[in-house]
């Protein structure tokens, strides 16, 4: 009698993989303790993603690097906790108490994505000028004193499926920091993208990590940096503003994402340069400092801040942002991005009228019908009543 061949097809030998996988399944469940934890904290996925999303980390300043007179660096360990994750181009939220004021501000984070699982962080500080809180810290931040830092946040990262291959960076001063983090985790094998980077400095003194960018441009082909300086002539840079000619003469044939990181002053000029290369919206990002509103005359107002019932009064001018005003008062109101971005300042403008630099308005439609704003960018125009939560 001959031997009838079997054979088994894919789709049986899931079937038995399945059959297998369900008694494992249920003999697991069955060992598992009969009372659940009580408290949340318990699941394993809580722990995941309060040690990535925590809502403060203590931090120690655990060296302090100079970078001529210009900015410092900072670098922090963590107190406890191993240090949240971030992704290159993302910034920390800093709570400071400087006299009677509670302030935030964020800083991008310059190290390696890499170097937070190896428990440090870095920050630039650059001096600017009235810099209440760069000025505050470059004077009294030393190393191990204490700071608090909310978790990393913030969208200009590199994304496959939104993003171009190449990431055309255009940096002005300290706005190296987050290029300066993508370029380190490119060479370290965290990203897949390349980098051309644009950074616009006004002359060579004023170039920061210099020598990291050069030699990480010249021992990696996916990294490729052009220093344009706006006041001198130099040998070897390109001179004037990172505009579309530029833009043009170094970015990659076919597509490309355009990332701006610096002042408000950069913003503006771009917001002209950027239409002429026709990019679709979706390949230009932006995080830019807030541009202040300079008023030649700055006008004294006051506002009445309703928090939980209570009301105050406090003083402001029409040169300040809304959130600083509250800030000097010693009120302290929930806030990361202070780009207009995040909308953890969301407060109701009850009455009064605020200038909202443009393109720094990014509040939701129904935000902007029911007088919802973000202090963080809205300079006073009058006298305001404002609800802050
Ligand atoms: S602090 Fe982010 S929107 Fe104001």
């Amino acid at each position: 009698m001959s031997k009838k061949k079997f054979s088994v097809n894919g789709n049986f030998k899931d079937s038995i993989n399945t059959v297998k996988l369900l008694t494992e399944r249920k003999k697991f469940i069955g060992s598992a303790p009969a009372v659940l934890p009580t408290r949340t904290d318990d699941f394993g996925v809580n722990k995941v993603a309060k040690s990535l999303h925590p809502k403060e980390q203590k931090l120690v300043i655990s060296r302090i690097e100079e970078h001529a007179d210009i900015a410092k660096s900072y670098y922090f360990k963590s107190e406890s906790a191993p240090l949240a994750y971030f992704k290159a181009g993302q910034y920390l939220t800093f709570r400071l108490e400087i006299g009677n004021s509670v302030v935030t501000r964020s800083y991008s984070i310059a190290s390696s994505p890499a170097s937070a699982l190896n428990g440090e962080y870095q920050i630039t500080v650059k001096r600017i000028s009235d810099g209440f809180v760069s000025d505050y810290i470059l004077d009294n931040w030393n190393v191990g004193d204490s700071v608090t830092a909310y978790a990393p946040e913030g969208n200009m990262t590199y994304n496959p499926l939104r993003d171009a291959g190449t990431i055309v960076a255009i940096a002005g001063g300290s706005g190296i920091t987050p290029f300066l983090s993508l370029a380190r985790a490119i060479d370290q094998g965290d990203e897949a993208c390349s980098l051309t980077l644009l950074y616009g400095c006004r002359n060579s003194d004023e170039i920061l990590f210099k020598s990291e960018l050069d030699s990480l441009a010249e021992k990696n082909g996916k990294i490729n940096v052009v220093y344009v300086l706006s006041h001198s002539d130099e040998e070897g840079y390109e001179k004037g503003f990172v505009g579309a000619d530029v833009i043009r003469k170094y970015a990659p044939e076919g597509k490309y994402s355009i990332f701006v990181c610096g002042p408000g002053g950069l913003y503006k000029f771009l917001e002209t340069e950027l239409p002429k290369l026709g990019l679709e919206k979706k390949y230009i990002r932006f995080e830019v400092f807030s541009s202040g509103k300079k008023a030649e005359d700055p006008k004294k107002f006051s506002i009445k801040v309703i928090n939980r019932g209570e009301e105050t009064e406090i003083k402001a001018n029409s040169n300040e942002t809304v959130l600083c005003a509250f800030e000097r008062a010693g009120i302290e109101v929930p806030a990361r991005c202070h780009t207009g971005e995040c909308g953890f300042c969301r407060s109701k403008l009850v009455s009064g009228k605020v200038y909202i630099p443009e393109g720094e308005d990014k509040r939701r439609i129904a935000d902007m019908q029911f007088n919802f704003i973000h202090p963080c960018c809205c300079f006073p125009e009058s006298d305001l009543v404002v609800r802050i939560n």
